[in-house]
């Protein structure tokens, strides 16, 4: 009989928590509050784009040209037409060096809201380019296979 009553007042908190839990993010979807993630496999993709400068400043051009009016010149977020917007654009730099290219080319792809998915417009390459331009942002060093002592490339 004990186990009966401890049991529904078990399944009760539970239900109370999971109600509780779904009201809130409306327009996010669930298990994910602010961040926002890619799928795995994407995540888990490799970039095909060497990291040189080359393509860093292929990068940097695009991300002038299309993505500093919101995400700022900088890449802090800070753009002239992201503050009007009801979800701030990310700060890019900060997320440098943290995040996997396959999250970042992922995210550029698809969109998500007010971020525009920039798969149509643009082509594979360029979006590994923008991607090798946030990581070389990173003020951490970027998780690369290499240990050796600092010093830049
Ligand atoms: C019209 C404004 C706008 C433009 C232009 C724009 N973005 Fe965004 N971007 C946003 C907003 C807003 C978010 C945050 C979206 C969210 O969290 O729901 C975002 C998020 C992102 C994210 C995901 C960050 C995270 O939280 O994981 C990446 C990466 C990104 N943008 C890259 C770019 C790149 C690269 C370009 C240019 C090709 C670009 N954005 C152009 C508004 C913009």
């Amino acid at each position: 009989m004990k186990k009966i009553i401890l049991l529904a007042v078990l399944l009760g908190s539970v239900g109370i928590v999971y109600a509780a839990g779904s009201h809130k993010g409306e327009h996010h979807t669930k298990g994910e509050n602010s961040h926002w993630a890619a799928p795995r496999n994407a995540i888990e993709q490799l970039n095909p784009v060497p990291s040189n400068s080359h393509s860093i400043s292929n990068g940097l051009k695009l991300f002038a040209e299309l993505c500093s009016r919101c995400h700022g010149d900088q890449a802090l977020g800070d753009g002239p037409d992201g503050s009007g917007l009801s979800v701030k654009p990310t700060n890019l730099k900060a997320m440098a060096g943290g995040h996997p290219d396959g999250d970042f080319a992922w995210k550029i792809k698809n969109g998500r809201g007010e971020m525009p998915a920039w798969e149509d417009d643009l082509e594979e390459k360029e979006i590994w380019h923008l991607v090798n331009y946030i990581q070389s942002l990173s003020e951490h060093s970027p998780k690369k296979k290499s240990n050796h002592k600092h010093g830049h490339d």
